[in-house]
């Protein structure tokens, strides 16, 4: 157990779901801290009926912390993170700062539990859309060795934070008023649109966000022969990510095998049934800490491929959770 624990980025969209997760789960603790920028320092937070005082990230605000949570930008947890090691304390962090450091495990807990166990100071939860996806590639690896994915996004506009969503509602409501529509946080208007583009451009014409997806996804199952072929898309969906995934295997998986694959797997829930219009929808699974799966059906392209739908809410498991349950496996190995 970790006497003193601090949730870094505790204003913000991951931060909010992490405080009600550690209310959920009962996490075990003797003191919590909230921390986030000087803009928040000062605001207050209630939390299991009392009102803490958000106190302004500094390297000297590590000093009494065991355990820290963080969900900021990536700069931010750049500079944070070593203030952090170097006081003792362990960090989970949700951002993209970290990940593919080699020193630095990147975990799924339904995927590579054991990876959390060799941290060294830090441990890095995935990018949201890599998250749901590997969780759904892991019982089709374990049964048939996947051989490649050619996955597309439709992500929500909480992946982009507290801007994102708010930006989704007043971009709709301009637009629906006949104003101009005013973007900051997205390179495009959201509202009654689609942006294929989430991150910089980073590699032959594949964004950063897309190179997220191939590089986490090989370092998670620790086999750079897996092949991705991402795109993702920005939609005026305010939370739950979806993905199209077409996996091709080694050795062929039906259909009836993948459905009791993926039912069998904890963290997942399958919708399936077409004919009567069920499936999983954001909307129907915003709240919820399983990665839902539908559409399951073979690829009538190649031999060994398998075509579903898979949604998952981004700031539960896509981050918060993920980022709580790595937390709770360390509390667990410490016993
Ligand atoms: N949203 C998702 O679905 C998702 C999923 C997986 C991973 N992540 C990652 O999680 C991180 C946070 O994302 P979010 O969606 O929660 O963003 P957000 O809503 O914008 O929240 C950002 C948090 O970081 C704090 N922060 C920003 N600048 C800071 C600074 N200079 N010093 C200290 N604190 C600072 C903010 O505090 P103030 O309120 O004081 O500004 C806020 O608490 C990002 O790295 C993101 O990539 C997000």
């Amino acid at each position: 157990m970790f006497d003193s624990i601090a949730i870094v980025g505790a204003t913000g969209a991951v931060g909010k779901i992490i405080r009600q997760l550690l209310v959920e789960r009962d996490f075990p603790y003797k003191k919590i801290t909230f921390l986030a920028s000087a803009r928040s320092a000062g605001t207050t937070i209630e939390f299991k009926g009392e009102q803490h005082t958000v106190k302004e990230l500094t390297p000297e605000a590590f000093d009494d912390i065991d355990l820290a949570i963080g969900s900021t930008p990536d700069p931010v947890a750049k500079d944070f993170v070593p203030w952090a090691k170097e006081r003792g304390c362990v960090v989970v962090d949700e951002s993209g700062f970290w990940r593919m450091d080699p020193t630095v495990p990147l975990v799924v807990p339904e995927v590579n539990p054991d990876a959390a166990l060799s941290h060294t100071g830090v441990i890095a939860s995935p990018n949201c859309s890599t998250t749901q996806m590997v969780l759904a590639m892991k019982p089709l690896h374990e049964a048939g060795k996947i051989r490649r994915v050619v996955v597309s996004t439709y992500q929500a506009t909480s992946g982009a934070g507290v801007a994102g969503q708010a930006e989704l509602v007043d971009s709709s409501r301009a637009a629906l008023e006949g104003k101009p529509v005013e973007n900051k946080t997205f390179a495009h208007s959201i509202a009654f649109n689609l942006i294929p583009q989430i991150g910089s451009e980073k590699h032959e014409g594949y964004t950063s966000e897309e190179m997220k997806m191939v590089f986490e996804t090989q370092k998670i199952f620790g086999d750079d022969s897996i092949k991705v072929c991402p795109t993702c898309v920005r939609v005026p969906v305010s939370n739950c990510h979806s993905e199209s995934i077409l996996v091709e295997t080694e050795k062929k998986i039906t259909v009836a095998e993948a459905r009791e694959l993926f039912a069998a797997t904890p963290g997942i829930k399958v919708i399936d049934n077409l004919s009567a219009g069920e499936y999983p929808m954001p909307k129907d699974c915003d709240g919820d800490d399983a990665t839902f799966i539908g559409r399951i059906r073979e690829d009538l392209s190649c031999e060994n491929g398998l075509a579903f739908w898979c949604v998952s809410d981004n700031l539960r498991k896509g981050a918060a959770t993920n980022a709580v349950q790595i937390a709770e496996l360390l509390v667990a190995s410490s016993k």
